[in-house]
């Protein structure tokens, strides 16, 4: 992990509230684990805390990481401001990142994605693929004007949508379509990021599988296992007092791993 001022070399704008950030700097060389996020100063003297965003993609080569995210409050409002050439205090590369050794060539992954938890997916599918590893993507969105990255995804492999209100894809979420698909076709591992319901539902559709893994999103502080804003409960606690830290002992754990 390191600290570093990195330049932004690009912004633009996917999709309304929706924005992609290419950045470059020496942090680049230490990134390596799609899922793993970088924790990012506010460019304001008033907003101490920084905020956790995924890594979308690493290009070693460039020396750039890209993140996507939307604008929710101060902190990622003031990020959207920015332009190429402007600087950022980033800190990463934090957290355990996804784990792509429990497959083998020619095994399945099925990728889950729901709204603002799609983009450290395509990273994962990257390294998936360049594995010999056959991806399928389940990607859910409350809207076609809100969607983004479709075709990225499409050229990695078959993708699968869902849209909340039925302008693009199956109607509903992304349960509907895993409902429909598991009844045919199983996976070797399933990874997904996106809401809390979202999550629990992959869960409780997979609960045989003991390779689902799933990239929890709590409220963070450091960022680095030293202050607890960010536990989360374990299973099986019955004095109710162990957690796990979702920054550093996550944010990707097995489902069997945590209550949701
Ligand atoms: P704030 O003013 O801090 O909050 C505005 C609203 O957003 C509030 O309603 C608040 O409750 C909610 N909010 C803030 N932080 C979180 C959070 N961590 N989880 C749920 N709700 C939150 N966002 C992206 O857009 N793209 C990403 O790739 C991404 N990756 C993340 C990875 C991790 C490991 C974590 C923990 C969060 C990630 N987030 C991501 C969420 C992002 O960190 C928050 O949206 C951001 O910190 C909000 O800051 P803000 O100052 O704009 O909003
Ligand atoms: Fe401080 Fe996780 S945010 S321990």
């Amino acid at each position: 992990m390191k600290q570093e001022i990195m330049t932004i070399i690009s912004q633009q704008q996917l999709a309304p509230r929706i924005f992609q950030m290419t950045l470059t700097g020496d942090l680049v060389n230490e990134m390596e684990k799609p899922g793993q996020f970088i924790h990012i100063k506010v460019p304001r003297a008033d907003m101490l805390l920084r905020r956790p965003i995924s890594i979308n993609q690493i290009n070693k080569e460039a020396k750039t990481c890209t993140i996507i995210y939307r604008t929710e409050g101060d902190g990622t409002k003031a990020f959207a401001e920015l332009s190429a050439g402007n600087t950022l205090d980033v800190m990463g590369p934090l957290g355990n990142g996804f784990d792509v050794n429990c497959l083998a060539a020619g095994q399945k992954a099925f990728v889950i994605g729901g709204g603002i938890g799609i983009p450290p997916m395509y990273e994962l599918s990257k390294q998936l693929k360049k594995k010999g590893i056959e991806v399928v993507h389940f990607l859910g969105y409350a809207s076609k004007e809100v969607a983004y990255f479709q075709d990225e995804f499409i050229a990695l492999g078959d993708t699968r949508f869902a849209t909340d209100d039925g302008s693009f894809g199956v109607e509903g979420n992304v349960g509907n379509l895993l409902l429909d698909v598991i009844q045919k076709e199983q996976p070797d591992a399933v990874y997904a990021c996106g809401a809390n319901g979202m999550l629990k539902m992959v869960a409780q559709v997979f609960s045989d599988n003991p390779n689902v893994f799933l990239s929890l999103e709590q409220r963070m502080a450091c960022g680095m296992g030293a202050c607890y804003a960010c536990v989360c409960h374990v299973p099986d606690d019955e004095t109710g007092t162990k957690s796990v830290k979702v920054c550093d002992e996550g944010p990707i754990f097995r489902a069997s791993e945590v209550v949701l």
